[in-house]
Order: structure tokens, then C-alpha cells, then sequence
């Protein structure tokens, strides 16, 4: 597929024909979850109607074919990703499991008294918290690189803080409060000039830009597949062989074990000893009909789409008086966080809502964020492929009505 069509590629989410408050919905919530196409449904249904059963357990034929299936999607992320082999490829339940998981597991193993962590200014708060965690567990200490006013790291900095005491670097792909896209490969290759591993959190990447793992040379790799058109409660870990073999284990169960006595457990080999128990089936092999969907429309197609309609909706939007957007970086992808003067955001939010358009409004879950910029939180539209400038034209003027009635 060269161009892309959006009408056709509406028909294909069914909840986008749907009204919310008498009007036609305006979905611009993508950020925060985005919807599912009728693949991705259908392979849900398919999955409880024909083939309901344990993965990696039974010889007999329902098991079987769920296992097929679910080790299918396994092959498809690491094609996706392009990983050298697919037991590199962890299925957990989302981008906050895998976060934790490295956290917990690689800190364990790795990370000692007086030891540095190096994160972002503009991270989600499940790219903060598991590092305190391990951070105050260790006695290590969190160092965090600022940012411009204009939400773009400070390199300068970053390069400061790599030192022999620094044990990894987690930073965000692209920012979900932001939309900064990061300079990841130039943020790896400095940190791996001193042999340091770095966690790339792709959450609010991985539906927009075309990742290639071995080609940044990135250590870990974490991202959702409900905000890739799949469904909640699975998402990926992606780590280099070499540090998932030096990982203790995350949690203790069943799958994750190859022998068990009272004495003595020995642990099962990767990508199952880091898979405990039974799995997220359906929403497992879903995500594989989510990365089908995903390979049809392409992603160059769907960036470049998404990219034209961001800058249309930057422009509409800088139009409004009193209007400030939040996250000017000159690299910025599908997200537009702004404040109104003499507004607060929920307010925006609830009057948009009236109008059936969907924003989500806050701290996004970045609270730091909120702070450097001195604001409460924002109102943030955040875009998906299915996404119009009409609906762009809706926002703009349903914001317009909301500043009308609150100012
Ligand atoms: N992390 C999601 C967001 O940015 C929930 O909205």
C-alpha cells in the first residue's frame, strides 16, 4: 500500500461509527489507549469460540493450536522488531510489567550501593518509579537529565552524568506528555561507549516509527500492544540474549521452571524464564492480528500520515487565542499537549466531552513534566492513522466554544 485510505481504514474500528453525547465520536485519545480494528476483535473471538485453552502445557489438540498461535505472535514481534531470535522476545502484560521486570531483575543482578541510574526529565511515571524502587532498595542513586523548554533533552548534560558508576540509561522513545521524539541511537551509542545498557521505553513509539532493535543496538526495549491497535493486558519486552541470560528470574511459577523439589528449583530457559504462569492468551494472540494490521497499512505510511495531520492540527490549534502548546520540539510525534490561558484543562476536557470528542487531560501520568513547565496538566490530543482534519477541525472548534463558555 503507497497512500493510505482513511476512509476505508475507519470502517475497519467499528467503535469509530459510534456517538458519544448525540455527537459522532472524535477519538483523540490514541496516547492513552487506541482502538481496535475488526481483525483484532475477530481474532479475540476466534480465539474463545474455536480454541480455548492452556498455552504451553497440554499434548492434547485445543492446546496445541493456542500454543501455536500464541508463539506465532512471539515470531511476529521479533519480525516487527527485528530481533535476532525470537526467545528474546518476552510477552508480558504491558509496558509497566516489562519496565518493572528489567528494573527488578537486571537492579538485582547489577546494580549496587552508591551506583547511578540515568533517566529523563520527560518520563512516564512507569519509567521513574520502578528505578526509585530499585534505587532505594540499592542505595543507587537516580540521576535524571533535564530538558529544554521546548521539551528537548539536554545532551550536554546526559553526556556529563556517564561515568563507570552509571549502570543503565531508561528514556523514553517518545514522550506521551510531549511527543518529543528522543535521539535514541545518538543516547545509546554514548552510553555504550562506556559499555553501559540502555532501556528504551517505545510505548508511545512503536505504532508510529519503524524500530529496528538491532540496528539501534538498544540493550531493552519495552512497549504496549493496546496502544498499537491491540488489545490491554499484553505488551513486549525485548532484550539482547546476553543480559535476559544474566537475569535472575522475575517471578516465581509455573512455565518458568524446568525442574521443581523443595530442595532445589532450577529455572526454565528463555523466553519462558521470564513468562510465570498462565499468560494473557487471548490478548496474546491478538497482538499478532494488531502487528498484521499494523505491516499492511505500513508504517512509513502511517507516519507520514500522521505527521501531516499533526502539523495541520500544531498550526489550527496555534490559531486560538491564549492557546499554548506544551512540547515545541523540533522532532515531535502524534502527540499535542496545550493549556489555554485563564482555563483549566479538566474543564476543557469535560466541555470536548459534551461534543464527543475524547482528549484525555492531567499530568498524563508526568507529573515532573507538569512541574518544569509550571502547569496543573494539559489537554492533549493525541493521533492515530484513523484520525481526520476534520475531526482535527472539530477539536479546534470545540475548544474554541469551551474557552468561549470558561473565559
Ligand atoms: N500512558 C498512557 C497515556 O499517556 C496511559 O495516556
Amino acid at each position: 500500500m503507497d497512500t493510505l485510505d482513511i476512509k476505508t481504514i475507519r470502517e475497519d474500528f467499528p467503535i469509530l461509527k459510534r456517538e458519544v453525547n448525540g455527537k459522532p465520536l472524535v477519538y483523540l485519545d490514541n496516547g492513552a489507549t487506541t482502538q481496535k480494528p475488526k481483525a483484532v476483535i475477530d481474532a479475540i473471538i476466534n480465539y474463545y469460540t474455536d480454541m480455548n485453552s492452556n498455552v504451553h502445557r497440554g499434548v492434547h489438540y485445543l492446546s496445541q493450536i493456542s500454543t501455536d498461535a500464541f508463539e506465532i505472535t512471539r515470531r511476529k514481534v521479533q519480525e516487527f522488531i527485528n530481533a535476532k531470535h525470537d526467545y528474546e522476545i518476552i510477552i508480558t502484560k504491558g509496558t509497566t510489567d516489562s519496565i518493572n521486570l528489567v528494573a527488578s531483575c537486571y537492579g538485582q543482578e547489577f546494580i549496587s550501593n552508591g551506583d547511578e541510574i540515568i533517566i529523563s526529565a520527560m518520563e512516564h511515571h512507569s519509567n521513574i518509579v520502578p528505578w526509585q524502587m530499585i534505587c532505594e532498595a540499592k542505595g543507587a542513586i537516580l540521576k535524571v537529565i533535564p530538558m529544554t523548554e521546548h521539551g528537548e533533552l539536554d545532551m550536554e548534560t546526559y553526556k556529563s552524568f556517564l561515568n563507570p558508576k552509571t549502570k543503565i540509561v531508561a528514556v523514553n522513545y517518545v514522550s506521551n506528555a510531549l511527543g518529543t521524539i528522543n535521539p535514541v541511537k545518538e543516547i545509546i551509542d554514548l552510553a555504550h561507549a562506556q559499555n553501559i545498557p540502555v532501556l528504551i521505553d517505545a510505548a508511545q513509539a512503536v505504532q508510529h516509527i519503524k524500530i529496528d532493535v538491532q540496528a539501534l543496538d538498544v540493550d531493552f526495549l519495552v512497549f504496549s500492544g493496546h496502544k498499537m491497535y491491540g488489545p490491554t493486558g499484553v505488551g513486549v519486552l525485548y532484550g539482547k540474549e546476553y543480559w535476559l541470560n544474566k537475569m535472575p528470574p522475575y517471578q516465581g511459577g509455573g512455565d518458568m521452571i524446568k525442574d521443581v523439589t523443595f530442595e532445589k528449583t532450577t529455572y526454565n530457559e528463555l523466553p519462558f524464564k521470564f513468562e510465570a504462569g498462565t499468560p494473557n492468551i487471548e490478548a496474546g494472540i491478538a497482538l499478532n492480528a494488531a502487528i498484521d494490521y499494523i505491516n499492511r497499512l505500513g508504517l512509513d505510511n502511517i507516519k507520514k500520515y500522521e505527521d501531516d495531520l499533526l502539523q495541520y492540527a500544531t498550526e489550527k490549534l496555534q490559531e486560538i487565542k491564549g492557546l499554548r502548546i506544551i512540547g515545541t520540539a523540533k522532532e515531535k510525534s502524534s502527540v499535542i499537549s496545550f493549556v489555554v490561558e485563564g482555563t483549566h484543562p479538566y474543564d476543557i476536557g469535560v466541555l470536548l466531552d459534551k461534543m464527543g470528542i475524547a482528549v484525555r487531560t492531567g499530568h498524563h501520568c508526568a507529573q515532573p513534566v507538569m512541574e518544569q513547565f509550571h502547569i496543573p496538566g494539559t489537554v492533549r490530543a493525541s493521533l492515530a492513522v484513523y484520525n481526520t482534519k476534520e475531526e482535527i477541525d472539530a477539536l479546534v472548534a470545540g475548544v474554541n466554544r469551551a474557552v468561549a463558555m470558561l473565559v
